[in-house]
């Protein structure tokens, strides 16, 4: 994670919704609001109008798509179709009473501000490095809703209880919902053990934690490639933390937390891709979504 730039990963998984949803193909998969939110942050910094471009131009769009499928085929779309399976689990907890969401590592994500603005009695949540969050910002200064709360802070250097305790919107006694998408991966085994053992002590209500989690690179279920190895080393966000779906129910049994639900890239192509039965499906990640266990 360089400190002055915005993250590179946070531009890609943005540029792949982007090209998701503008693709003939798959643009059903992305609504117009969201897609007009992911627009709105890519075109607020130099960065961001890059990767439009690139988009734009069919043969560096080509060349892209065709680096993608030699580090991770089907990444784009699953891109959209992770966020899909969040989003269903972010909704139902919040149908079932979580009255705050936290996104930790945000990155260019839009669901708090898609969220922030239907549900304005909710108060939604962003923690992010201050690069990242500091250019969102700037994409989202003219209409961030009131209850939609960006707080930059390094999560290396400041623990997460430290950090959430310096955001007064966060209400330390209410029901709620935690969001870690695409960043566990990148912290060491202990880091993540501490962001578990955080969420139960920042607050006293009901907690649900979502969060994605990847094989390792050689494992024989993933289809991620070596180069990608090589590629994040190389834009240094190399990953640290790695995880079996198969292992996830009892990693989880030693942080205290039980698992609701383990959604892969087969169970994401069955509910969301089935009239694409073409793409490309990414295995490298599944969406995990638990509980901590009850207090005796
Ligand atoms: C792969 S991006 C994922 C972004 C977003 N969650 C998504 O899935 O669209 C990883 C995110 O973690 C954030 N991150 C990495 N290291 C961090 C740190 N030390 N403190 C705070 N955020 C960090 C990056 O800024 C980036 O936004």
């Amino acid at each position: 994670m360089h400190d002055s730039k915005a993250s590179h990963t946070a531009y890609t998984v943005l540029q792949g919704v982007v090209h998701t949803g503008r693709n003939r193909r798959t643009k059903s998969l992305v609504s117009a609001g969201k897609l007009s939110a992911c627009l709105n942050i890519l075109n607020s910094s130099d960065e961001g109008r890059k990767r439009l471009r690139q988009l734009r131009n069919p043969v560096v769009s080509t060349g892209l798509m065709m680096l993608q499928r030699f580090l991770l085929p089907g990444i784009a779309v699953h891109y959209v179709t992770r966020k899909m399976v969040i989003e269903d689990i972010v909704k139902a907890s919040i149908a079932t009473g979580a009255r705050q969401v936290v996104n930790i590592g945000a990155g260019f994500d839009t669901l708090m501000y898609e969220l922030s603005r239907d549900l304005p009695d909710l108060t939604f949540i962003e923690l992010d490095h201050p690069a990242t969050a500091e250019q969102k910002r700037q994409a989202f200064v003219v209409d961030a809703p009131g209850n939609l709360h960006l707080h930059p802070v390094d999560l290396s250097v400041t623990s997460l209880i430290d950090a959430l305790a310096q955001v007064s919107a966060f209400d330390a006694n209410a029901s709620s919902c935690f969001i870690c998408e695409g960043v566990l991966m990148y912290l060491d085994p202990t880091d993540v053990e501490r962001v578990f053992a955080a969420l139960t002590q920042v607050t006293s209500g009901e907690v649900k934690f979502v969060f994605t989690a990847t094989p390792d690179m050689h494992s024989p279920n993933t289809n991620a490639t070596w180069l990608l190895k090589r590629h994040l080393h190389r834009l240094g966000e190399p990953l640290h933390w790695c995880i079996e779906k198969s292992k996830i129910k009892e990693f989880l049994a030693t942080q205290s937390y039980a698992l609701d639900q383990v959604t892969g890239g087969h169970e994401m192509q069955k509910k969301y891709l089935s009239p694409l039965t073409k793409a490309p499906v990414h295995l490298g990640e599944f969406v995990v979504a638990c509980t901590p266990n009850k207090q005796e």
